[in-house]
């Protein structure tokens, strides 16, 4: 048998220790120091870095080290496709607020000043804020703004996978101000910093015979998962795959290294229908404007430009301007989602030529998933 526990696996799963982390999470205390040793806050906080490096995990065990006196209220932006609506279910889930979701936001706020008013000190925290960011800057900004002039003593801690400039450049100078951010980064994970975090997860989930002789598997995982995203998430995914391919396919009771190449591909599939599935709307419909342009090979910004305002008109939403969907061929582009290469065009400069991938894998769920619809 190769699992003893094959929870331990899950990112539901809380492991004992945050490896190579000590770092931020030394500073995410730092900077809260004030309002936890005072109750007194001087500064908010960013956590950023790219996905499954350990923000949200940390975070976490920052807040069950709290004391009492500090109310913790702890809200996700997965997939929100507003502020309004973010709000509202924040509210909902960590103060029990139930409000009409035809109320404007004041009526939000007000009910949110209410709830703390008997508390000392309140930290919130909004995790996965690229979903505002990208969907609805706008209410971000105001909703940031109104925390951040709050007359009470109230901490933020904003996380997200963004860089550091995404946020003070879709808020207004007066936020970011008031604001005053002090920011944390999580950078990806290096192989060792992978195989340390790998071997730990895998002595509890994997059975003791599975896990002596599985070394060299997880050697492998830590590696190839380093030269990709660094993402602890995806190491463990992929241990478990393996794991199963191991065992199911080819029958052993231990973790081979040649299962890790299957599983990888395996992986692939489930990750680009991950990826394509948590795309926002507007990011969706410049992908599906690629799509459609796919049989042309160099497509210009504005080729995909024109596209885009006519899936955009089909689906009922107003355009953003070109500047914006140029940052989202950007991101689309390092998500492995479409294809971007820059060419010198003699005297004319620079230009950036768009085209959409040549992976089959891509091509089968992106219009299985068209089909399906959202
Ligand atoms: N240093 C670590 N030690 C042990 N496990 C870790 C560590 N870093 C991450 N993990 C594990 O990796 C997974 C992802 O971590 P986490 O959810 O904290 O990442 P994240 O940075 O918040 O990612 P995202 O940006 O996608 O939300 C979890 O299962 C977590 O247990
Ligand atoms: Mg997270």
């Amino acid at each position: 048998m190769v699992f003893r526990d094959p929870f331990v696996l899950t990112d539901t799963f809380i492991p004992k220790r945050i490896q190579h982390r000590e770092e931020q999470i030394a500073d995410i205390t730092y900077h809260l120091s004030s309002l936890i040793r005072y109750g007194l806050l001087t500064n908010n906080i960013l956590i950023y870095g790219p996905p499954g490096t350990g923000k949200t995990h940390s975070v976490k065990r920052v807040l069950s080290n709290l004391t009492e006196d500090i109310n913790a209220l702890y809200g996700r932006a997965y997939r929100a496709s507003s502020c309004h609506a973010f709000f509202r279910s924040f509210l909902e889930k960590s103060l029990n607020v139930t409000l009409h979701p035809r109320e404007g936001i004041s009526v939000y706020y007000s009910a949110f000043e209410k709830e703390i008013s008997a508390k000392k000190s309140v930290l919130v925290v909004f995790d996965d804020i690229q979903y505002l960011l990208s969907e609805d800057p706008k209410g971000l900004d105001g909703l940031l703004f109104y925390l951040s002039r709050l007359d009470k003593n109230l901490g933020l801690i904003l996380i997200g996978n963004i860089r550091v400039n995404d946020l003070s450049l879709a808020l207004d100078p007066p936020t970011t101000s008031s604001l005053r951010l002090r920011s944390v980064y999580f950078p990806k994970y290096n192989a060792k910093e992978l195989k340390d975090i790998l071997t730990d997860r895998a002595q509890e989930a994997l059975t003791d015979n599975a896990f002596i002789q599985s070394t060299a598997a997880i050697g492998k995982i830590a590696a190839l998962t380093a030269q990709g995203w660094g993402s602890a998430r995806y190491a463990l995914d992929l241990l478990k795959e393996s794991g199963t391919v191991s065992e199911a396919i080819l029958g052993k009771g231990y973790i081979l290294e040649e299962a890790v190449d299957r599983a990888e591909k395996m992986l692939e599939v489930s990750k680009i229908e991950e990826e394509i599935r948590n795309l926002p709307q507007q990011p969706m419909a410049v992908l599906e404007a690629v799509y459609r342009l796919r049989r042309k090979k160099e497509l210009s910004t504005g080729d995909v430009y024109s596209e885009y305002e006519r899936v955009g008109h089909e689906r009922g939403f107003e355009a953003y301007s070109l500047r914006r969907v140029s940052d989202i061929i950007t991101e689309l582009d390092s998500a492995g989602l479409i294809s971007c290469r820059v060419v010198s065009r003699g005297r004319f400069g620079r230009t950036r030529l768009i085209s959409w991938p040549s992976n089959p894998s891509l091509e089968k769920v992106y219009s299985r998933e068209r089909e399906e619809g959202p």
